[in-house]
């Protein structure tokens, strides 16, 4: 009989330890001997620190990649994306096509985004440009809402100013540091309240890419409705989606959490706006989170012990286009409602069967594709290997658009990525 999996977790969910008991692991501690370990990106820094002399075993998995945060550090995935996007640009790639203004025309998903202090004065020439508009405050370091704060004049940030006579300017820690982005002020609103949406993806190789989308995504709602009145900048019940926000709002509903499946939104799009544009939305959405991935997969350290569970951020405005938010290393395993345990569970379940396939013990060595039946509710998004495969095809019969991997919005029949259905 095959050795029982040992595995250790810093994190006491329900979602995670009914899994794992689930397949009769054995718990042991971080310092112990384990296969697998769902670990905070703290104890993934300490496992990784060189200082730790810690060396990973070939029958070991571990969730975060040792550099995730050039993904879900919001200024890093900005600057990475900006880099993409350059590089894409000097190839000559139609994805870095611009319109007459000299916007991307398929790769301007995030909003305009700067680090304050360092780019201070950056973002002072970018806010003369349209001074009527509203941006967001978040401080590095802080997640699930905490700190965040509207601004719509230059006054309400000069302490972070380098040239400031009023303030004695010190430079701050990274951790006194700010991510200012700019407020996308038209959502889409629906029963008139913003909402954001929370989408899973799995990576298990940065090069070659190979990224799985889970289909049970969901939407967050606002519990008050949305006002962009200037006097109600500081209402986050209007402004910010985050659960752990809402959830203190006296409106909250604690039997649907103000959350919406993704395939609800689906639905209720294609009935008030018509299938093709809905079509056309996710799948935009979908090449966004291609693109911020292989924005990061020259720079993420490739290492093979390591799989990460993402969740999306993203905001879809009055137009129907999606914006990428951000991207979080630790997506909330906290269950607000029973579906959202169910879903929660499911996630957890199908995450390890397609890092495990089979649920043997790891060999990171043969680094399985795992068979289609492990997929559960996630569908593979987009395999590198597969796309340059389908790449070379195209080559050889001399098709047009053989020369990028995405022909520009569209997909054609043999493009390997998938929609929600
Ligand atoms: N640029 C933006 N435009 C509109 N809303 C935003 C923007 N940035 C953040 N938000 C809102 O604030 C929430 C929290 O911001 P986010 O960047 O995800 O930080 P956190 O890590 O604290 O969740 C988002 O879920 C969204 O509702
Ligand atoms: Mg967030």
């Amino acid at each position: 009989m095959a050795a029982k999996i040992r595995y250790a977790t810093d994190l006491d969910k329900t979602v995670l330890v009914g899994n794992f008991d689930k397949r009769g692991w054995i718990q042991v501690g971080g310092d112990d001997d384990w296969n697998f370990y769902w670990s905070t990106v703290g104890t993934t820094r300490n496992i990784f620190n060189v200082d730790s002399g810690y060396r990973m075993q070939d029958d070991q998995v571990l969730n975060h990649f040792p550099n995730h945060y050039e993904l879900t550090r919001k200024d890093l995935m900005v600057k990475n994306i900006k880099r993409y996007r350059k590089d894409l640009e000097k190839e000559g790639s139609p994805l870095a096509e611009k319109d007459e203004q000299g916007k991307y025309m398929h790769l301007d998903f995030i909003p305009v985004t700067f680090l304050l202090p360092a780019d201070y004065n950056l973002f002072v020439e970018e806010f003369r440009k349209n001074p009527s508009s509203t941006w967001i405050m978040k401080p590095t370091g802080k997640a699930r809402g905490i700190g965040i704060f509207l601004i719509n004049k230059l006054s309400q940030i000069k302490k972070w100013s380098r040239d400031s006579k009023t303030s004695s300017f010190q430079a701050p820690s990274a951790k006194d540091a700010y991510v200012i982005s700019k407020y996308i002020d038209n959502p889409l609103l629906i029963g008139g309240k913003k909402f954001d949406l929370r989408i899973y993806v799995l990576v298990t190789s940065y090069r070659p890419l190979k990224c799985y989308l889970y289909r049970q995504g969901f939407c967050r709602f606002c519990t008050v409705k949305y006002n962009a009145n200037v006097n109600e900048l500081d209402n986050m019940f209007i402004h910010l989606t985050n659960v752990s926000i809402q959830k203190h709002g006296d409106e909250y509903n604690s039997h649907h959490g103000g959350k919406w499946t993704v395939q609800n939104l689906r639905l209720h799009l294609e009935g008030t706006r018509g299938k093709e544009v809905t079509d056309k939305l996710f799948d935009e959405m979908n090449w966004q989170v291609v693109h911020s991935l292989r924005a990061v997969s020259t720079v993420m350290a490739n290492d093979r012990h390591c799989f990460e569970c993402y969740g999306y951020d993203t905001i879809i405005d009055d137009n129907l286009k999606p914006w990428l938010i951000e991207v979080n290393a630790s997506p909330s395993l906290t269950s607000t409602t029973a579906n959202d345990r169910i879903m929660k569970y499911n996630l957890v379940n199908d995450t390890i069967n397609i890092v495990m396939p089979n649920g043997e013990t790891p060999d990171v060595r043969w680094n399985k594709i795992p068979p289609k039946e492990c997929y559960g509710h996630y569908d593979l998004l987009y395999d590198e290997e597969l796309a340059q495969l389908d790449l070379s095809e195209r080559e050889v019969r001399g098709r047009p658009g053989a020369s990028t991997l995405f022909g520009a919005r569209g997909r054609d029949s043999k493009s390997r990525t998938t929609t929600w259905k």
